[in-house]
């Protein structure tokens, strides 16, 4: 029988940028100064869709400053949050499985949401649903296609929900591009390109290189975005990588050995319906772009199918500001809006960042009060962990071209993708 909407449990894995804006070198810098996460869940439990919160990290001595953070940029700026949170693990400990206790405390039902180093979102993610917990895992959901694999496998025999965090499918602008490149018939070529100012080289310091590859950190968004448009239209056949290097391992930044600067991969995409339509698509990300280029993620795609075309420069909105001493940037408005309501609330409710996490609470707590199924969400064409496959096969065929130097096959085989 369909029960009422309970408040979802959450708890939050990592305590960084993108969860609270409090990174290991103090606040972020970055355009997300007080963090994505935190802030949305507090937002969610004012509104009465969130109740009990909890975080995890690695070193529990983080906490009080984090803490203090919260206070002084959310508690001092907006009204009527609750700031509680259980805190994982304890003050006095350093333990990089603490993730699991944490959920050992959760109950079947209650909800994850994975923003850690991207060779843990694995770990942790099948930890949870293995618990009957639902799971909001950011991007790259895993860097391997078997543990994406995996992960569809186990949602399914759990029954939960399982979202990859892909906030762009919300932005206002590519999910109407979405629509429309349905009218444009074949799909012919795609072309893409996300960067990021070499700064970032510093603040990435800790895993730049060594624990994943710009590809994975930035081209994630769009091939996502890609697969997304594409996905009843064409299938990735063949990958073929390419990477630039040489700055990122000199000086000042002096990352290790294998780092590269700007990664391309290049896919073959054929078309479902038509033995002879063929499409290409070039996916470029770079850490290595110029400082103060007045957007901190230049970011834009190029679109051709059989009947026209689409643009799109998601870096430049036609909305720019000037001020004397940092000069002229171009903002983003419709990702988090941080400033507050007229009553002094937050309301940045429309954000397409705040919408991901909604979406994902809303699905879990409409699984859990027996109202849909979590494979209702694929069939919606929702960022689920089975409508999200490709962009993992695509990322990790061009992980593998570049270590191996080899073009890397992509094709189905019975009821899983592969690569070959
Ligand atoms: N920052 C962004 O703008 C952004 C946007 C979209 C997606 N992401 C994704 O978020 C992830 C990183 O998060 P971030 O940007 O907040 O980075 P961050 O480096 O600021 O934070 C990572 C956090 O993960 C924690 N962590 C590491 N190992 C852990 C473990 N075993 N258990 C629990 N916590 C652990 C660290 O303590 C830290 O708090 C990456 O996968 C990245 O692709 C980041």
């Amino acid at each position: 029988m369909a029960g009422t909407l309970k408040n979802l449990n959450v708890l939050m894995c990592g305590t960084g940028e993108y969860t609270t804006g409090w990174t290991g070198s103090g606040a972020s810098k970055s355009d997300k100064k007080i963090g994505v996460v935190a802030l949305t869940l507090f937002d969610l439990r004012r509104l009465g869709k969130v109740d009990q919160l909890g975080m995890v990290g690695v070193n529990g001595s983080k906490f009080p400053a984090i803490r203090q953070h919260l206070d002084e940029n959310i508690g001092n700026v907006y009204k009527d949050f609750d700031l509680s949170f259980d805190a994982f693990p304890d003050e006095n400990k350093v333990d990089p499985e603490a993730y699991k206790e944490a959920i050992d405390k959760l109950a079947a039902g209650d909800a994850v949401i994975i923003f850690t180093p991207d060779s843990t979102h694995y770990p942790i993610a099948i930890y949870a649903i293995e618990r009957g917990i639902h799971v909001l895992v950011t991007k790259p959901a895993t860097q391997l296609l078997s543990h994406h694999n995996a992960l569809i496998e186990a949602a399914k025999k759990h029954n939960v929900v399982c979202f990859v965090e892909h906030h762009k499918r919300y932005d206002p602008v590519y999910s109407d591009a979405k629509a429309r490149a349905k009218t444009l018939g074949e799909f012919n070529f795609f072309n893409s390109w996300m960067s990021q100012p070499k700064s970032q080289l510093e603040t990435f310091r800790a895993w730049a290189g060594k624990d994943s590859d710009i590809s994975y950190y930035l081209s994630s968004h769009h091939i996502d975005i890609c697969c997304w448009i594409l996905q009843d239209i064409a299938v990735p056949t063949r990958v073929v990588a390419s990477a630039a290097a040489g700055i990122a391992t000199s000086e000042p930044y002096n990352c290790v050995p294998q780092t590269e600067d700007t990664i391309t991969l290049l896919v073959d995409w054929q078309s479902i319906k038509s033995s002879k339509h063929r499409g290409t698509a070039v996916y470029t990300a770079s850490w290595t772009a110029p400082l103060k280029a007045g957007v901190h993620t230049l970011q834009h795609w190029y679109y051709m199918g059989e009947k026209g075309d689409i643009n799109i420069d998601q870096a430049h909105r036609g909305y720019d500001l000037t001020f004397d001493d940092t000069g002229k940037s171009w903002v983003n408005p419709f990702y988090m809006k941080y400033s507050p309501s007229e009553s002094g609330h937050f309301d940045g409710q429309r954000g397409y960042g705040y919408i991901s996490i909604e979406k994902f609470v809303d699905a879990a707590r409409s699984v859990n009060a027996g109202l849909s199924q979590p494979s209702d969400y694929d069939a919606h064409g929702l960022p689920t962990i089975a409508n999200t496959v490709l962009t993992t096969a695509i990322l990790n065929a061009g992980r593998i071209s570049l270590d191996e130097k080899r073009p890397v096959g992509i094709k189905r085989d019975g009821d899983q993708w592969i690569l070959e």
